[in-house]
């Protein structure tokens, strides 16, 4: 059985996307199993850049097929324009795209209500691609399956007690004009011919296709600091990136499960509200986030930047179960004189080294840090571990010490094959 999970361990932005596409290239299926348009997968090919934010990075492989899971939230119009931009870029979509049949939908109102929600105190900082709401939709079980289009009584029913509740809100709350059932309804009609093709009948799937004995690869987006259960809540997404999710998202089971690879990034980013222990908010975040072109690959924004944390990468390790580790990015620190690794928190003058859940708890610690000399000198595309110079060895070496786990990939830039396969 050959079931590989990539799951971001920081906050996003790992670099999940080149990862997948390398990782891929040995793989019959990718399935992304939760999140939605507010993930944005960056892959290079050939000097070609590709940002997906909901068709699985496999795409940009001949032959693989692409199946978006159950623990997605699919937005019918980015999912168009997606299929739209691969297309003009002369990537064959045809018979490789799979929805599965009990995938939710976000329509246009969650997103009103997510961008309405971040303009009130308590702000998120969310992609605004309407991801909250949809989830929320989905466990107040008043959400609308792919499979839910092809049962008008169903999307009565359901948009009846939905929008009547919404409209409350929308009244009385947000103060905005009421949502009209009618316009749901026709968008809703519009969509389900033209989605129909991709919609599987069965949910089950991918769990047959591993029975088969396909190459499956899951592709998480976001990162288990954003998990809606594990993370720095409420400074999460809405789903669950860590390996529950994958299970849950894609319908298989844990026995089928055969490796799992948590990818992190040499340093840390965040985008958004919340917690972030070892952020530099100075020149240097300012330095790190311009070599490392730290902008939002789906809204632009930048990105707050800082050293790695291993307490939160051990965290992460911890409930997730990595098999291994890929780095990503670490060419970006070529430049530094000195580079820092935070090793554990003070806590009102008491070392502590594991993660805190606790929000508040978070905001408050103290990095405390292990300082290592910079290698100063490019290792841009460097593709074997030896060549690498011994600083850049010795700062790896003590990530892998730190967190008794393998690091089997490293990336030392952009491009599909500046990458380093121990
Ligand atoms: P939402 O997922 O749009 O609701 O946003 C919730 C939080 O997750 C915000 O801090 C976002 O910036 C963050 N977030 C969502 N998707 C990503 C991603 O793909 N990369 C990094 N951060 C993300």
């Amino acid at each position: 059985m050959s079931v590989k999970v990539v799951i971001g361990s920081q906050w996003g932005d790992e670099g999940k996307g080149k990862i997948v596409d390398l990782l891929s290239e040995d793989v019959d299926v990718v399935v992304r199993y939760q999140g939605g348009a507010n993930a944005g997968h960056t892959i290079f090919v050939n000097g070609k850049k590709f940002v997906l934010h909901l068709i699985p990075s496999g795409i940009v492989r001949e032959k693989i097929l692409c199946i978006i899971g159950n623990g997605v939230v699919l937005d019918p119009s980015a999912f168009f324009e997606e299929l739209e931009i691969l297309k003009e870029n002369k990537i064959n979509t045809d018979n490789r795209i799979i929805i599965l049949p009990n995938t939710h939908l976000v329509l246009p109102f969650h997103k009103i209500i997510d961008q309405l929600n971040e303009m009130g105190t308590g702000k998120i900082g969310t992609t605004g691609r309407g991801i909250g709401p949809a989830y929320t939709d989905k466990y107040l079980r008043l959400g609308i399956r792919i499979i839910d289009l092809y049962n008008d009584d169903y999307i009565h029913s359901i948009l009846q007690r939905n929008i009547e509740l919404k409209n409350i809100l929308a009244k009385h709350y947000y103060k905005i004009d009421e949502f009209s059932i009618e316009i749901i309804k026709n968008y809703l009609f519009e969509i389900r011919g033209k989605i129909e093709q991709f919609v599987s009948k069965d949910s089950t799937i991918v769990s047959k296709m591993i029975d088969e004995g396909k190459k499956i690869l899951l592709e998480g987006a976001q990162g288990a600091l954003l998990d809606i259960d594990h993370g720095t809540y409420p400074y999460v997404t809405s789903s669950n990136p860590t390996i529950g999710g994958a299970l849950t998202g894609s319908g298989i089971s844990t026995k089928q499960i055969s490796e799992i690879i948590g990818v992190a990034k040499a340093y840390c980013t965040r985008v958004g509200e919340g917690p972030f222990p070892t952020e530099l908010k100075n020149k240097l975040g300012e330095k790190i986030r311009n070599s490392g072109n730290e902008f939002g690959a789906t809204t632009g924004r930048p990105r707050r930047c800082g050293w790695l944390d291993l307490p939160a990468l051990k965290y992460s390790a911890q409930i997730n179960g990595f098999d291994s580790i890929a780095i990503t990015k670490l060419d970006v620190l070529s430049e530094l004189d000195e580079i820092k690794i935070c090793t554990g928190y003070k806590l009102n003058g008491e070392l502590i080294n594991h993660f805190p859940v606790d929000t508040p708890t978070l905001m408050k610690v103290e990095p405390v840090y292990e300082t290592f000399k910079g290698w100063k000198n490019s290792i841009q595309g460097i593709r074997d571990y030896e060549d690498l110079p011994a600083e850049a060895k010795k700062y790896l070496e003590f990530i892998e010490d730190y967190l008794s786990i393998k690091i089997k990939i490293i990336s030392t830039g952009f491009e599909r094959n500046d990458t380093i396969i121990i």
